[in-house]
């Protein structure tokens, strides 16, 4: 059942399939260098692409554009407060803004920052302070055939053994990233961040969740975890936040808007400290690189992601995506995580080697067969690390019906029973800096 209608709608166009083989090869074979004219459906990120509510809308107008002190902050603050119950508010202009003013105030050279699995922009925040970033994911995270309610969960067992090797003064942060974006998606227990929280008291670490997907990840606690199923979504998304001595957030997920985001925090101090980096790098710690507009539609979006209806629709469609794919035996990761499926493109093309993308080759052909553009988290985008060769498929929130996740069902089923005639890649051009290769680089047919 949809708890929303639409009220404004903006025309899509599937391009021809001629059309559709010119733009990749125009696009040196990378989604991210297609026009989004040329897409017919977008599941590149489910970040900022979502679609407002009409409460939403109307906040805009009350957007106070103060430079210090604007009514619109204290709406924010206010909605952060009730929502994730953190009283010092930092807006920034998206997540990383809040990943840099947060880690440009706790990290210093030498560190090594723990966490379940640091998605690309904060490991690289970790590291631009001097830091290393360590992941700690639990046993079976990358592993498709593994079986678990929480495979995102933080492997406290591993962080011990990092602690034992680096000593616990060299770690002052630990993370949680919820739900694990990087490890397909999937939720954090709440057995874990109290585990996850007590470990890093006893090491003397700030405890930082990243908060991006907190309300998906509540959804999974009281699913899953006993003990939950008769409290509300809001008192669950509190809770897990309540362990946490900081937050990041992009406002881009779970927020509900296009654009905003902020670091949230309980010590004083350390606002105090986040409040001049963000002068720094954000603006006045009052809008932080926000409109007051963007403040306002922030604040009540907070509000709606906490809705029951609102996150339980939105991750039976991801369910539903990943059930369609299923039933087209697309092998993809099961059960779903909070926010998108993810694809085994190693599986799907078992004859094109890692080091010729077959992730790549896939997000080639989505694009080919039905104007859908997803995006690669294998070999292609992370050349260093051990990781499947996975295609994400993103659903931006409130925005797709059920007749475009069938489109997208029946494209990958056209693919996979050609999955025989493709080759892979080999890279022509990428940018100096290999972590941020899958953004630009080009490449080409083998
Ligand atoms: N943390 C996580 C877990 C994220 O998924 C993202 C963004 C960020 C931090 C940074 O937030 O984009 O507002 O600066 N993830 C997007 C994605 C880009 O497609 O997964 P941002």
């Amino acid at each position: 059942m949809r708890s929303y209608k639409a009220k404004m709608v903006e025309p899509i166009r599937l391009p021809s399939r001629e059309e559709r083989s010119r733009n990749l090869a125009a696009a040196g074979y990378n989604a991210f260098n297609l026009d989004a004219a040329e897409v017919y459906v977008d599941l590149l990120t489910d970040s900022g692409t979502g679609t407002m509510s009409d409460a939403q809308w109307a906040a805009l107008v009350r957007g106070d554009e103060a430079y210090a002190g604007s009514k619109s902050f204290h709406r924010l603050a206010a909605a952060v407060d009730d929502v994730m119950g953190f009283e010092h508010v930092i807006p920034t202009h998206q997540g990383r803004g809040a990943e840099n003013v947060l880690y440009g105030s706790l990290l210093e050279e030498g560190d090594v920052v723990l966490n379940n699995t640091h998605f690309d922009t904060t490991r690289a925040h970790v590291v631009n302070q001097g830091a290393a970033a360590v992941d700690c994911p639990v046993e079976g995270a990358w592993d498709r055939s593994a079986e678990g309610d929480f495979l995102g969960n933080f492997s406290v067992e591993r962080a011990r053994g990092v602690v034992d090797e680096v000593g616990a003064e060299r770690v002052p942060v630990v993370v949680l990233t919820i739900t694990n974006n990087s490890a397909a998606g999937q939720p954090v227990s709440m057995a874990n961040v109290r585990a996850t929280a007590e470990f890093a008291e006893e090491i003397d670490a700030a405890f930082v969740i990243d908060a991006c997907r907190f309300a998906e990840n509540a959804h999974f606690i009281r699913e899953r975890e006993s003990g939950f199923e008769d409290r509300t979504l809001a008192a669950v998304a509190r809770e897990q936040l309540s362990y946490a001595d900081a937050v990041t957030m992009s406002g881009k997920k779970d927020g509900l808007v296009n654009i905003g985001g902020f670091a949230a925090v309980r010590d004083p101090d350390l606002a105090e400290l986040a409040k001049q980096r963000a002068i720094l790098y954000e603006g006045f710690p009052t809008y932080g690189g926000m409109a007051g507009r963007d403040l306002e539609a922030l604040a009540v979006g907070l509000r709606e992601a906490v809705e029951p209806p609102y996150v339980a629709e939105r991750v039976e469609q991801v369910a539903t995506l990943g059930e369609l794919l299923s039933e087209a035996d697309v092998p993809v990761v099961a059960p779903t995580g909070g926010h998108a499926v993810y694809v085994d493109a190693g599986d799907l093309f078992p004859g094109i080697p890692p080091e010729e993308f077959p992730g790549q080759r896939l997000v080639c052909e989505l694009y080919r067969e039905g104007g859908v553009r997803t995006v690669e988290l294998g070999s292609f985008a992370f050349p260093d690390a051990d990781r499947p060769d996975y295609v994400r498929l993103a659903l931006p929130r409130r925005t797709y019906w059920r007749e475009h996740l069938e489109h997208v069902a029946g494209t990958a089923a056209t693919v996979r029973e050609r999955a025989d005639e493709y080759a892979g890649l080999e890279i022509v051009s990428e940018p100096p800096m290999k972590e941020l290769r899958h953004f630009t680089a080009e490449l080409r047919p083998l």
